[in-house]
């Protein structure tokens, strides 16, 4: 844990950045009440992706993955920002340059009020038709099995990004540039063993960025970083406005 003074430096750092570039992942959402993937209760300690999340498992069973998405978006209907999610909003307005670079699917960051964000993972109130590829909104809960495109009747998807996917190149284009100039890189509660985004923080520290970490646990960033603010994020991203 960063004693009281590399919080202040942290939070004064933050205050006078020219640019700040933040990325999340399930950590930030999980005092909100979502899953994370890696941890005790992790998705993937009782799931297995590649039966859930890869193109090819939907492909042998849409059925299957839909059921497991509608009790993802069951569970997310009823969780909300948490004070971490809030105080990235104000961070956003009071910089001169922000980016928020999000893992996270659950669009927690947007109904805090987020704005300059990309969800490079996708977000999993978004559908895109396997037949035109439309990509549209749909917060149904539960959403019918198996759900169809209003323009062609094509099977719809969720909009996000599986195993064995590329992401949308504009996020990747977006990231990069964000990284490649931002003075100081925030990340918070991401175990950072997922690419491309386990290779922002090299990038950014590599670029010259003050690089921080705020997280429960140690991870491959840690080593990396220039400080370490280990708790919850909830707790601690407030302290650093
Ligand atoms: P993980 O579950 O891999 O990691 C969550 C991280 O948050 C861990 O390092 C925890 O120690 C930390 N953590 C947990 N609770 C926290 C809290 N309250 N405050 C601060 N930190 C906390 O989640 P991600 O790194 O986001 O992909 O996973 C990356 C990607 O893997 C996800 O986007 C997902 C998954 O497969 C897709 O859905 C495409």
């Amino acid at each position: 844990m960063a004693g009281s003074a590399e919080l202040q430096d942290l939070r004064a750092r933050l205050a006078r950045a020219q640019s700040v570039v933040v990325l999340t992942g399930a950590g930030i959402s999980a005092d909100s009440g979502v899953h994370t993937f890696r941890g005790a209760d992790g998705l993937w300690r009782n799931f297995r992706a590649e039966d859930l999340a890869t193109p090819e498992a939907f492909a042998r069973d849409p059925r299957l993955v839909w059921e497991w998405y509608n009790w993802r978006r069951e569970l997310i209907a009823t969780t909300r920002p948490n004070p971490a999610h809030h105080a990235l909003v104000e961070m956003e307005r009071r910089a001169q340059r922000f980016w928020l670079i999000t893992q996270n699917v659950d669009g927690l960051h947007r109904d805090a009020g987020s704005e300059t964000l990309s969800e490079i993972h996708g977000n999993i109130w978004m559908v895109r038709c396997t037949g035109c590829g439309q990509i549209s909104e749909n917060r149904q809960v539960p959403i019918p099995i198996l759900p169809s495109c209003s323009a062609c009747q094509g099977l719809l998807r969720p909009h996000i990004v599986w195993f064995g996917e590329s992401l949308a190149q504009r996020d990747l284009d977006q990231s990069d540039a964000a990284l490649e100039s931002c003075e100081v890189m925030l990340i918070i509660g991401t175990s950072g063993v997922v690419y491309p985004a386990a290779s922002f923080a090299p990038v950014a520290k590599q670029a010259g960025a003050f690089v921080a970490e705020v997280n429960l646990d140690p991870t491959p960033n840690s080593d990396l970083v220039d400080v370490t603010i280990r708790g919850r994020a909830s707790d601690t991203v407030p302290l650093l406005l």
